[in-house]
């Protein structure tokens, strides 16, 4: 278990002033920048697509990390790598082929993500994990932020804070959705290394950025 790293998703900013915003994160002290990306067919919602990744990557120098919840993905992939993205990560149930979109991910130089939704159990990893860079366990249902933390998930980040150890490898275990100060304790207890936070990093307006993501260290 790496240090905790906080990782604000900025589906819960200002979008009408989205550079403004992602300055102030990385000012408040954010360690990635978690970029929501849905289509409204793998997920009920609609955000973004690689022309705005591509529009704020020169707003911070931090790691932009690009969650994919469209399906399929892979005709996607290259433009969000030429976007500036430094992590993709995919769910299983997108397209037919996770290996295949782990490769491609990695042939673009870019760190690869896998992620699981709540009913999603962790071995769909057994065959993957040493190929990837980041597992993301889905705390809540994908679609939209504002969620509440669904306990079961720390079973999951249980055992794959497990396998993930036994591989020796470096590899960030993510978890989003439905953190805030107190499930935040949760997850990194469970073996969480990562937090994403929507609404509780965007509470309270800039003034409380810095705040808010230092309360979530634990
Ligand atoms: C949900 C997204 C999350 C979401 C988290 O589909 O993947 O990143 O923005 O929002 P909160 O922190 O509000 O649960
Ligand atoms: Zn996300």
């Amino acid at each position: 278990q790496q240090a905790v790293r906080i990782a604000p998703s900025i589906l819960s900013a200002d979008f009408s002033r989205l550079g403004e915003e992602i300055r102030a994160l990385e000012a408040a002290g954010a360690d990635y920048i978690h970029v929501d990306v849905m289509d409204g067919h793998f997920v009920p919602n609609i955000t973004i697509g690689p022309m705005v990744v591509k529009a704020i990557r020169p707003h911070t120098s931090l790691v932009m990390d690009v969650h994919l919840m469209i399906s399929p993905a892979d005709p996607y992939l290259d433009a969000f790598a030429d976007a500036g993205a430094d992590i993709l990560t995919v769910h299983p149930e997108a397209g037919p082929h996770l290996h295949r979109s782990i490769q491609r991910i990695k042939g673009l130089g870019k760190k690869a993500g896998v992620s699981l939704n709540p009913a999603t159990p962790a071995k769909m990893l057994d065959y993957v994990l040493e190929d990837i860079d980041l597992v993301l366990v889905m705390s809540v249902n994908p679609g939209f932020g504002g969620q509440s933390f669904i306990d079961s998930q720390l079973r999951k980040i249980e055992a794959i804070r497990k396998a993930i150890d036994k591989t020796g490898k470096v590899i960030d275990l993510q978890v989003d959705g439905g953190i805030d100060q107190v499930t935040a304790v949760a997850a990194i207890s469970a073996g969480a290394d990562v937090l994403v936070a929507g609404t509780a990093t965007f509470k309270g307006g800039p003034g409380q950025y810095a705040a808010n993501i230092a309360g979530l260290r634990g």
